[in-house]
């Protein structure tokens, strides 16, 4: 019998992570010449891996007839196959190390010259980034492969180099054994995405070094010490030292420490007599001594998001800019701390970090979580098969991101289970760099690492831990080990859609419990593929756009950035949040508290303004005088005002906290943080005075501004204003990715099972009485008998019509509502709005702490925030009135008793349920009005906790009190 199997796995299935590859290192410039191989190659796309290379990496093979691409660039987004989003799920058979035959196999040539000047002796190629594995030739001759999608790999090239023309081929695998150890949660995406580089290396040069620049914060100094393999001298004029042993320990004296607070470099030069490498020096020493994680002696509260690497045109192959618009975006907006989820970045994001201050956890490029899907099965993370090319990341990302200040942990992984080779990461890191601790979250026993961390706990769970009550774990040991560790949370507010709701709960927790030392919300931005229809509309592509068959739809979009980096919502109330500075107005008391949260800065670089407000008008503002308030400093300052106003319109006193001067990361008056309070307070509206509805001709009742339809009561126009669709009672929302709740308890499922998405109402009664109208009705779904019972009462006098709405429950139901208020139907020409309440961004219960109190105008389509997946979105809540306008003014004012939620759109709740992406919603001729009492909250159900009892829209009886004024 012949058996036609191959005598040994092809590489790109092998358990072997690369072949013929260099050490590991670090990562710098240096002023060795270097040659940028990024631009246009040759390129073409075979179905599998097993091709024959048909010579394409000889110098003489003739590719004319080839495409072009970029690099880098994934070639899914340049019209080469297509991308495929799966969350969990591996989008091939379980069966490692094998992958499918159909391997989609780019074949990559460069053809490049040599500088004249190119010097001669060691050359180094370097390929910072291609996914999932590829195999490099140059001028014919093979060098070896590598996999490792989103780590540097290097071949020794001297040998092969000639002076003038070189030809670089490389073939690259979509598939490999190394995707088992990919399964990260996002698109799969191949090709060289990161750059290329060729370096002259001389001889004697710093081929790798490690920078250690401790602070003792007793004392205030710093130290430094450099190892090297190859003798080196370290200059380092702002300290002293001029060409100084690298290798010696340098007490260099006082010095300031760095921190994402104050992120002060030293520049320096190290060099060899062939060498020199500028270098930033950070001054910090971390540790997590006493169970707490500090930073220069002081207890970290990590502010954090988790940082998938996207643009909506190229995917995970970034630019400068976009790297830079990230930090600035999270500086801007409170944010702290990062963890590159999953995976270690582009390296330049680091230097930025270091740069603009941002504490890092860098996380290795492994995740195995598919095998979940098979009981853990076979999971590479406890087979020594997988040891060296579990090790090997580990390694690479260590060396590669070792002398980067702002990296102050690093993490395994994520979602790889458990087992030795995790244990054999850990501990081959913790001797390799003793001055970090060690990260990582999927093993609840936590024995190898140096924190504890969740993601997603509720906040209930985060307070037991905090008051190290968490359950024990079946070792005693490990369960010893883990109740001394600090926690944090590596994932938590997943911010998919609307919401996350329940923010600032967590960071009450963190704020209460020095064990909680805070978190990183889930995630970043939304990872939506840009596509534009033969129109040109735009719109975001997620899983199942691109015909997978097998897919996570829009769990892909759940980031704080929408794909373009529009800030969400989301993001606007975690910037309120995590704000460093707590100002607190307290007119009772005629003071104004504000407390620095700031571990090491002081608030000498903000300025604190105040203005009063009547009914959101400026009438008076200034500047408070306040003494730089030191790193956890409190101090009250007396009240600018009286704390009664002498109006009777509503006053508030606003103070806010601003930059005084340009910085880094944002311009001069960039708001940090602020506070308001109202001064005096409110007298209830006055009601009208009631008049008798009068029967007119054509079935027509009038009530004041009102026409009715005698026979229904049906509301029918206001002022001449007509209702398309009258005044109804309105339960319904689009259910938002948290009601969804794919992985949890689905509110939506419970309110489409009650039948809330098809309510019918069947009317009682209509009572004419002497002072106003009142229509009874009973709505109830199809197959149900719970109901639920209405009263619509109007009065009204010359100007006004007051609809006073109560419910009732009939039966009992069983979960919180979705809303509670009426729909209604205006002319689609009142799109001008202006209101006074919360704003200007939409604001629920559960998520309102950016919304402040004050006078905005938007328009209706400005309203509507484009959610990839359209969903609930763009109330606004706690309204004292709003007005809707045409442009010669005329249109319709509503007026809260007191105050009510109103969304408008130009679509109806059943059309944006029903859409999948934001171009599906044509706009109507109409506006949908509806106005609320309440509604319930977000929470962060599509992964994590519900909503919180407290935001919760109970079905017990309630009453909603509007008045209409006709503005003519
Ligand atoms: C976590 C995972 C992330 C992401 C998130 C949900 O379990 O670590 O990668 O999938 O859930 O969006």
């Amino acid at each position: 019998m012949t058996s036609t199997q191959p005598a040994s796995p092809p590489y790109y299935e092998s358990f072997a992570p690369s072949a013929g590859t260099r050490p590991p290192r670090a990562r710098f410039r240096s002023d060795a010449p270097e040659l940028d191989l990024d631009c246009t190659w040759r390129f073409r796309l075979l179905p599998r891996a097993d091709q024959p290379t048909g010579g394409f990496e000889q110098p003489g093979f003739d590719d004319s007839g080839w495409d072009t691409l970029p690099v880098p660039a994934h070639w899914q987004l340049h019209g080469h196959g297509r991308p495929a989003y799966t969350n969990v799920s591996y989008p091939f058979p379980i069966d490692p190390p094998h992958v499918p035959d159909d391997n989609p196999t780019g074949d990559y040539r460069r053809v490049f010259d040599l500088p004249h000047d190119w010097p001669d002796g060691p050359a180094v190629l370097r390929f910072d980034g291609v996914d999932s594995c590829f195999a490099v030739w140059l001028n014919g001759t093979a060098l070896g492969y590598s996999t490792g999608s989103r780590l540097p790999t290097e071949f020794d090239v001297a040998p092969l180099l000639r002076g003038g023309r070189n030809t670089l081929a490389v073939r690259v695998h979509q598939w490999s054994a190394a995707s088992y150890l990919e399964d990260q949660d996002m698109w799969w995406l191949s090709g060289i995405f990161r750059d290329v580089r060729l370096l002259s290396r001389p001889a004697g040069g710093l081929d790798d070094f490690f920078l250690h620049a401790g602070y003792d914060h007793t004392t205030g100094t710093g130290t430094l010490r450099v190892d090297t393999r190859t003798s080196a001298r370290i200059t380092v004029e702002e300290l002293g030292l001029f060409d100084a042993p690298a290798a010696a320990v340098h007490e260099v004296g006082p010095v300031e420490p760095w921190s994402a607070e104050t992120p002060r470099l030293y520049h320096g030069v190290l060099a060899t007599a062939a060498e020199r490498v500028p270098v930033r020096i950070g001054f910090r020493t971390v540790d997590t001594s006493g169970g707490v994680l500090r930073a220069n002696g002081r207890p970290l509260l990590l502010r954090g998001v988790n940082r998938h690497e996207w643009h909506p045109d190229s995917g995970r192959v970034l630019d400068h800019a976009t790297m830079l618009a990230d930090v600035l975006l999270m500086k801007q907006h409170n944010i702290n701390a990062v963890r590159t989820s999953h995976y270690p970045p582009h390296p330049d994001f680091l230097d930025l970090c270091d740069e603009y201050g941002l504490w890092v956890i860098d996380e290795c490029d492994l995740e195995t979580h598919g095998f979940e899907e098979v009981g853990w099965r076979r999971n590479p993370s406890d087979d020594p098969r997988w040891g060296e090319a579990t090790l090997e990341r580990m390694r690479r990302m260590v060396e590669r991101d070792k002398n980067h200040p702002s990296v102050i942990m690093w993490s395994l992984g994520n979602e790889a289970g458990t087992g030795q080779n995790l244990r054999a990461m850990a501990e081959w890191t913790r001797q390799r760099d003793p001055g970090r601790p060690i990260h990582y979250e999927g093993d609840p026993d936590s024995p190898y690492v140096d924190v504890y961390s969740r993601m997603y706990a509720p906040h209930e769970e985060v307070a037991a831990i905090g008051r190290y009550a968490e359950p024990g774990t079946a070792d005693p040991a490990n369960d010893a080990h883990r109740r001394a560790l600090p926690f944090v949370l590596c994932e938590y507010a997943h911010a998919m859609g609307t919401g996350p709701g329940g923010l600032a709960e967590y960071q009450e927790l963190f704020e209460t419990f020095d064990r909680c030392q805070g978190g990183f919300v889930w995630e970043w931005i939304d990872h939506g593929i840009r596509r534009r229809e033969p129109d040109g509309t735009e719109w975001f592509g997620y899983g199942g756009d691109f015909g997978e068959v097998l897919h996570d739809g829009n769990f892909v979009a759940d980031g704080l950035l929408l794909p373009d980096r529009t800030p969400s919502p989301g993001l606007g109330e975690l910037k309120k949040v995590y704000e460093p500075v707590r100002i607190c107005p307290d007119p009772a008391s005629g003071t104004v508290r504000l407390t620095n949260t700031w571990a090491f800065a002081d608030t000498s670089g903000l300025a604190f303004l105040w203005s009063v407000t009547e009914e959101g008008v400026v009438v008076a503002e200034g500047q408070l005088a306040v003494d730089a308030l030191p790193p956890g400093g409190s101090t009250e300052v007396p009240l600018p005002v009286p704390p009664v106003p002498a109006t009777d319109r509503e006053s508030w006193l606003n103070v806010r906290a601003v930059l005084g001067g340009e910085r880094a990361w944002a311009p001069d008056g960039h708001e940090v943080a602020w506070g308001q309070a109202q001064l005096g307070s409110t007298a209830p509206r006055p009601e009208p005075a009631g008049a008798a509805p009068a029967t007119g001709t054509e079935g027509v009742l009038t009530l004041g501004p009102g026409t009715f339809d005698s026979a229904s009561g049906a509301l029918r126009s206001i002022g001449g204003v007509p209702v398309s669709s009258p005044v109804a009672l309105d339960l319904w929302r689009a259910p938002t990715d948290n009601d969804h709740a794919q992985h949890g308890i689905s509110v939506e499922d419970q309110w489409r099972r009650l039948g809330l998405d098809r309510l019918t109402e069947r009317r009682v009664a209509t009572e004419m009485a002497e002072d106003g109208l009142v229509v009874r009705s009973r709505v109830a779904a199809a197959a149900s008998d719970l109901g639920m019972l209405v009263s619509y009462t109007w009065s009204g006098d010359a100007d006004r019509l007051l609809l006073t709405l109560d419910t009732e429950p009939d039966g009992r139901w069983p979960c919180p509502l979705p809303r509670l208020g009426v729909h209604l139907a205006l002319p689609p020409e009142l799109g001008a709005v202006e209101w006074f309440g919360r704003g200007p961004g939409e604001a629920y219960p559960d998520i309102q702490r950016a919304a402040r109190v004050g006078r905005y105008t938007r328009s209706v389509d400005e309203l509507q925030t484009p959610y990839l997946r359209p969903q609930e979105n763009g109330n606004r809540a706690d309204t004292r009135w709003a007005c809707f306008r045409a442009a010669d003014g005329t249109g319709l004012r509503v007026e809260g008793h007191p105050v009510f939620d109103f969304s408008a759109r130009r679509w109806s709740t059943r059309a944006l349920d029903s859409a999948r992406h934001p171009h599906d919603l044509t706009p109507e001729d109409r506006i949908h009005l509806h106005l609320d009492l309440a509604h319930n909250g977000i929470g962060s159900a599509s992964c994590g906790p519900g909503v919180l009892p407290q935001y919760e829209l109970r079905p017990t009886g309630h009453r909603l009190r509007l008045a209409f004024t006709p503005l003519r």
